[in-house]
């Protein structure tokens, strides 16, 4: 805290919510949603989700300014790439920010954390679809992507949706490519 020379070094969002037991409740929270989800649930291979957990949520820690856990255990993101086994169209991308919206909810604690967390989510989850058809997603030919009517999602929190998602990521460079 605070050992940083220059001008007001802002605290990280990580340090903000109090560390590691805010982003492992957060992501309890939100694995609860998904173990109870009939469409998301078979996308995710382990019985137990215990190691799904662990990596979102040392991903997490580690975009919003915490330990470099993750980059160590599993290297760069490359997140667009490694969400490619899965189908992630706007039905996955919509259920996948309902749980996190209801997991911030729950456990996020100003409305502005909230805000700033979503800020992140809801763009970050429309970035992961990969059934649009670019080049860099798996296309699939036979499906029209007319349904996909809406270019945001329904969560919420989008208010003080400013572009630069977090202000503060000390992450990659662009932990989704
Ligand atoms: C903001 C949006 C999202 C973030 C930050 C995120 C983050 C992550 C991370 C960090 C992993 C682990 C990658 C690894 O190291 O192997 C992962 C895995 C996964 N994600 Fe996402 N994800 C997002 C959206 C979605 C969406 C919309 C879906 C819907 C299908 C999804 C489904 C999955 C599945 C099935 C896995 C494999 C579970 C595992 O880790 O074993 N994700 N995601």
């Amino acid at each position: 805290m605070g050992e940083t020379g220059g001008a007001a070094a802002e605290p990280t969002l990580f340090e903000t919510v109090g560390g590691e037991t805010f982003f492992v409740a957060l992501v309890d929270a939100f694995y609860e949603g998904v173990g109870h989800d009939p469409v998301l649930r078979p996308l995710y291979p382990e019985a137990d989700l215990t190691g799904a957990r662990h990596r979102l949520a040392t991903f997490l820690m580690h975009y919003w300014g915490g330990p470099p856990t993750y980059l160590e255990e599993r290297g760069h993101p490359r997140l667009r790439l490694r969400h490619m086994p899965f189908h992630v169209g706007p039905a996955e991308r919509d259920r996948w920010l309902t749980h996190m919206a209801a997991a911030v909810e729950r456990v996020a604690p100003t409305a502005d954390l909230a805000a700033r967390l979503m800020a992140y989510f809801v763009p970050a989850a429309e970035h992961l679809r990969n059934d649009t058809g670019l080049p860099i997603a798996t296309a699939r030919p036979g499906q029209s992507t007319v349904t996909a009517q809406r270019s945001q999602p329904t969560a919420s929190s989008t208010g003080s949706s400013t572009g630069s998602s977090t202000g503060s990521s000390p992450g990659p460079a662009d932990p989704l490519s």
